[in-house]
Formats: structure tokens, C-alpha cells, sequence
């Protein structure tokens, strides 16, 4: 059973398919297509793309899971990689796991029940030098305490949150003026 304004994703990966080879040589630009359309793999999207390109499931679902680009589950809207690393490990890098699981309510490889974060654990970021290193989405912060890093988290809560009121207000002035006028 598709959710509401699931119709429109598949569509739009219909279309896509359509565009591509049937055959396993389409299958990852498939999966990352559908990867940015859902935020995940979904497991109708791969039935979907195995019936399509004549695969079994079972093919899908093995190149899904040996990615860790592709994920089974939706990602927060905010992915945050604390690096596990050697040279992070000694500066600290478990504490700042336990920092954010603790601010954020989840485990290291969980999303929040919002979706608006995501922890997944990490290996070497390949910025040693500024160790305990942290990767939120696509922004690295280096040398980061365990205050700096729930201060970042709460920032990034306070810039949604006041965005969220910021699209709701207009909604509710159309509808005072809505009510207004009858
Ligand atoms: S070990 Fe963390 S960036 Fe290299």
C-alpha cells in the first residue's frame, strides 16, 4: 500500500527506468535515483526495479545492502558521522557518540522519529589531523568537544523549528483573513 505522495516517486521512477538499459549494467544509477527520490531503498522500489530489469529480488536487495550509500530505512534530513577512527577514537570519539545518542534520544546507526537526524558510525574521514572529527551531511567540523557538538545539534533544531513557523505563518494570516472577511 503506497503512502501519500508516494504515486508521484514511482512515477518518477518509472520514467527513469524507462530511460535506461534493462539490464543489471542500470541497476546502481536505478538505485541511486531511487535512493534521492525516497531517501531510502524502499522494498516495493526494489521489486519494482528487479521486475524491470528482469533481476531476482534477491540481486537488488544484495547490491542495496553492500552499498552503504543505499540505506533500507529513511535517513533523517541531517546525517551525522562521528568518526570511529583510530586517531578519533583516542581524542574522544566515543564520548561524542554518547553526547549525541543522548541529546538526539537514538543509537549510533538510528533516525529520530521526525526524521530530522541520523547517526551512522564511521570510519576514517581522512581528516586525522583535526581529530575527533564530525561529518554532517556534506559539512565536516574538526576538533569538536562534546558542548560544541549538541550545541550544533540544537542549532540545527532551533533553524528548523523556526522554519517550520515560518511556513505556518502565512497559512494562519490567510486564514485570519479568510475568516475576516465572512
Ligand atoms: S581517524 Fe577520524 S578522520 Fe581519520
Amino acid at each position: 500500500m503506497l503512502k501519500h505522495g508516494e504515486f508521484a516517486l514511482y512515477q518518477e521512477l518509472r520514467d527513469f527506468i524507462k530511460g535506461k538499459p534493462k539490464n543489471e549494467s542500470s541497476l546502481i544509477s536505478i538505485l541511486h535515483k531511487t535512493q534521492n527520490l525516497f531517501g531510502y531503498c524502499p522494498q516495493e522500489a526494489q521489486e519494482l526495479i528487479a521486475k524491470e530489469l528482469a533481476l531476482p529480488v534477491s540481486r537488488v536487495f544484495g547490491v542495496v545492502t553492500f552499498y552503504s550509500y543505499f540505506t533500507l530505512k529513511p535517513r533523517g534530513k541531517y546525517n551525522i558521522s562521528i568518526c570511529l577512527g583510530t586517531a578519533c577514537y583516542v581524542k574522544g570519539a566515543q564520548q561524542l557518540v554518547a553526547a549525541c545518542s543522548k541529546e538526539l534520544g537514538i543509537e549510533n546507526g538510528e533516525t529520530t522519529k521526525d526524521l530530522l537526524f541520523s547517526m551512522a558510525p564511521t570510519r576514517c574521514l581522512g581528516d586525522c589531523s583535526k581529530a575527533p572529527v564530525v561529518m554532517i551531511n556534506d559539512q565536516l567540523h574538526g576538533e569538536v568537544t562534546e558542548k560544541e557538538l549538541v550545541r550544533i545539534l540544537q542549532d540545527l533544531r532551533k533553524k528548523e523549528a523556526a522554519q517550520g513557523q515560518a511556513e505556518v505563518a502565512p497559512q494562519e494570516e490567510a486564514a485570519r483573513t479568510k475568516e475576516g472577511k465572512q
